[in-house]
């Protein structure tokens, strides 16, 4: 075959060619590293809220219990949210003064909840189920971080599958119960709770 460049050109091209599918290697890396980032996630970057709630302030300087607002979190797979009310307990007398508390004038007149932004939402294909994991023993912190701290609730978990299934692989924590009851039911050895259906609907 005659050749089609001089050798010295084809070394050449041959470097380039090289060259180039290094960098496109290290962009689908960096790209991947970023992906999985925990900016990606949105770990440590603050919901815009309609009233500049502080847990430093409520959990950390006032001391209020967890459950004090978030009064499911034991029996339910909802943590759930505080009412007007249970703000307005302490905050009647500057009600009229505050233009922060507008919403929750709004939320009482309506008889509707207040529409704080999420900071945790899962996808709707995952479950999840606060009962379980506070009755295995878990604290809020394990997930959520020192919460009381915070001026602006932030995550400081990715809550990807791979950091569920972290805690989930691991034999130790998980309860004796559950695995017989699943034992029971599928009559096979497996850890139960990374099963895809002890997660997705
Ligand atoms: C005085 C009521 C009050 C107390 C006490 C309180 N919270 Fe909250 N919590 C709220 C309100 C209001 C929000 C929504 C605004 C926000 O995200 O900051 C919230 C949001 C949260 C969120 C984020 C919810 C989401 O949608 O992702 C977590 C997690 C949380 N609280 C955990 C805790 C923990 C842990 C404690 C105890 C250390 C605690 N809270 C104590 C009122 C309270
Ligand atoms: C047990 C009483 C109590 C309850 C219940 C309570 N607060 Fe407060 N709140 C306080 C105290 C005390 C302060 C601090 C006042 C100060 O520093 O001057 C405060 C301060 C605030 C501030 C001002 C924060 C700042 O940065 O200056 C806001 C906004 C607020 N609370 C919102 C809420 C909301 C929303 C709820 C319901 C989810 C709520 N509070 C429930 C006692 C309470
Ligand atoms: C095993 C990890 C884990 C533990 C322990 C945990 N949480 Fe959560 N929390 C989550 C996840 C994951 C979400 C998002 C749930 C969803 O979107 O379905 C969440 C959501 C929330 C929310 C917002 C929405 C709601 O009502 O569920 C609040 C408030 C909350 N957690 C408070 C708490 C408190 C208070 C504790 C301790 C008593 C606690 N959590 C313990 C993982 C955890
Ligand atoms: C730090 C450890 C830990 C983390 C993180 C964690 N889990 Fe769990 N989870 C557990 C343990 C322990 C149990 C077993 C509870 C029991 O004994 O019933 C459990 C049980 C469950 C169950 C079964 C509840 C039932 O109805 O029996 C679901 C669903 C679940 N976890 C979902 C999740 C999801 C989704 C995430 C991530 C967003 C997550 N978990 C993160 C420890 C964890
Ligand atoms: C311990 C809980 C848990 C278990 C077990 C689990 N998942 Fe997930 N999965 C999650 C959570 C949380 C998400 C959402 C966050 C994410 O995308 O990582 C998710 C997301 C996914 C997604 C969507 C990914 C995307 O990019 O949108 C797929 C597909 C999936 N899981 C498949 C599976 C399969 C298949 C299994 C069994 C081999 C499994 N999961 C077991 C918690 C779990």
């Amino acid at each position: 075959m005659s050749q089609l460049f001089s050798p010295r050109a084809d070394r050449r091209l041959r470097a380039l060619g090289i060259i180039g599918a290094a960098a496109l290697v290290l962009a689908a890396m960096v790209a991947f590293a970023l992906s999985r980032s925990d900016g990606a996630w949105g770990v440590g970057t603050p919901a815009a809220q309609p009233i500049p709630f502080s847990h430093a302030i409520h959990a950390g300087r006032v001391g209020l219990d967890c459950r004090f607002c978030h009064a499911t979190v034991e029996h339910a797979a909802d943590a759930g949210m505080p009412t007007a009310e249970t703000c307005l307990g302490c905050h009647s007398q500057v009600w009229n003064v505050s233009a922060q508390f507008a919403p929750l004038e709004t939320a009482l007149a309506l008889g509707t909840p207040v529409t704080w932004a999420s900071v945790h939402r899962l996808p709707e294909h995952v479950r999840f189920q606060h009962a379980a994991h506070i009755g295995a023993g878990l604290t809020c912190a394990q997930c959520h971080g020192p919460v009381e701290t915070m001026a602006r609730t932030v995550k400081v978990e990715t809550q990807s599958m791979g950091w569920c299934l972290d805690c989930h692989r691991d034999a130790a924590p998980q309860s004796a119960a559950l695995v017989a009851a699943r034992h029971a039911q599928f009559g096979v050895e497996v850890p139960p709770l990374a099963n895809c259906s002890t997660c997705h609907r």
